[in-house]
């Protein structure tokens, strides 16, 4: 077999529902024009996801689909969902109700990065004041496999007067270990400073937490500042000094709700990207597959109008070069080029502009082959 680094890079291209397929083709063209500057072999292959397979196949997920994805290096998954599937209950626990759930499950990808920052050209388009959000740059690492989201201790319960609802919120110590310790990783790559947060003042899967993350932060990160806040308290800082942030380490449940709220620093939610991991390697290319999407949604108000902001699958990726692929530099390539088409004054609606998402993307490749 050829060395790894002679080897093309195989991506799984899934775009979705909605805007999803519109974004995702987006970031591919980027993907193509990044790869051609860096010398980057592609092997890239396309499929349906969710309700696109649902209304093909009857299935949110194909047996194919997961397995092509087993054999990938990367996915790139646009958005799911709409109201369209939303009523569809297929047995089985939560993974099984949505196609981009059962992937994660799947790959095991158990560590969500979603990374909001605030953009000069954009702080207008915040509801910060400049000097309050000026610099931002926050990175949510949301554990992605796990707690209330995942529990399989889930159901309605009919029989009794009143009907009970229930998701069991659990953890167990292995599940923290592994997740904090990508969690540390990144911090020790950014400043240096890490915040859990946790409910450990009422909740005893928040207890575990904070005593596992404190342990693993002693014993194996004692060069990196942890703190610890109570996720109620991080909502409430984080919307008053989002500069104060850099990375946060949270459970499924509240990394899901701080990282759409550390959108707000970025203008709008089309701005952040994700990467999906279950290893975080020194460098070099992943040898496990990860998942790169945006952090929003499928929009499917403005499904197929062409104005979706792409940046947030752009940025996914370079996540994607930087963790799967070890190309930081065709990572940094595509951050630069963001950055310069922002300073440009080029933004879809979402951000107040006027531009097409193609035009986006137009822009962002001839700043890429001029970097
Ligand atoms: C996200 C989304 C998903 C999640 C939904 C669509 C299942 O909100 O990626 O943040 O909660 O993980
Ligand atoms: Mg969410």
């Amino acid at each position: 077999m050829v060395l790894g680094v002679e080897m093309a890079l195989k991506i799984l291209a899934l775009g979705g529902d909605g805007i999803g397929p519109e974004v995702v083709h987006s970031g591919l063209q980027v993907l193509e024009a990044v790869a051609a500057t860096v010398s980057l072999k592609l092997d890239i292959s396309e499929d349906v996801l969710h309700g696109a397979a649902f209304d093909a196949y009857g299935v949110f997920v194909r047996k194919e689909t997961l397995h092509q994805a087993h054999h990938s290096d990367a996915l790139l998954v646009g958005a799911v969902g709409g109201p369209k599937w939303d009523h569809i209950v297929v047995e089985g626990g939560p993974e099984e109700q949505d196609g981009l759930m059962k992937l994660r499950h799947e790959l095991e990808v158990f560590a969500s990065l979603r990374w909001a920052r605030a953009y000069d050209p954009l702080l207008s388009r915040t509801p910060f004041r400049p000097e309050v959000v000026r610099n931002s740059d926050v990175m949510v690492v949301r554990e992605l496999c796990g707690g209330a989201m995942f529990s399989p201790t889930r159901g309605i319960d009919n029989a009794g007067e009143s009907r009970r609802a229930y998701d069991l919120n659990e953890y167990t110590e292995a599940e923290i270990v592994r997740f904090a310790r990508i969690g540390f990783e990144v911090a020790r790559r950014r400043t240096g400073k890490l915040l859990s947060v946790d409910k450990a003042n009422v909740f005893m899967a928040g207890k575990l937490w904070r005593e596992v993350v404190q342990e693993i932060g002693e014993s194996e990160f004692p060069d990196v500042a942890l703190t610890h806040f109570f996720a109620d308290n991080a909502a409430y800082q984080l919307s008053c000094n989002p500069g104060d942030f850099d990375v946060i380490l949270a459970d499924n449940l509240f990394g899901d709700i701080l990282s759409d709220q550390s959108a707000a620093v970025s203008g709008s939610l089309g701005m952040l990207p994700s990467a999906c991991l279950s290893e975080l390697p020194q460098s070099g290319r992943s040898e496990r597959p990860a998942i790169y999407e945006p952090v929003h949604g499928s929009a499917p108000d403005i499904a197929g109008a062409g104005i979706a902001n792409p940046i947030g699958t752009i940025l996914s990726v370079a996540m994607l070069l930087e963790y799967s692929a070890g190309e930081s530099v065709g990572a940094r390539k595509i951050s630069t080029a963001v950055e310069a088409v922002l300073q440009a004054g080029f933004t879809t609606p979402d951000l107040g502009g006027k531009h097409t998402s193609q035009q986006m993307t137009d822009e962002v490749i001839r700043q890429v082959r001029r970097i």
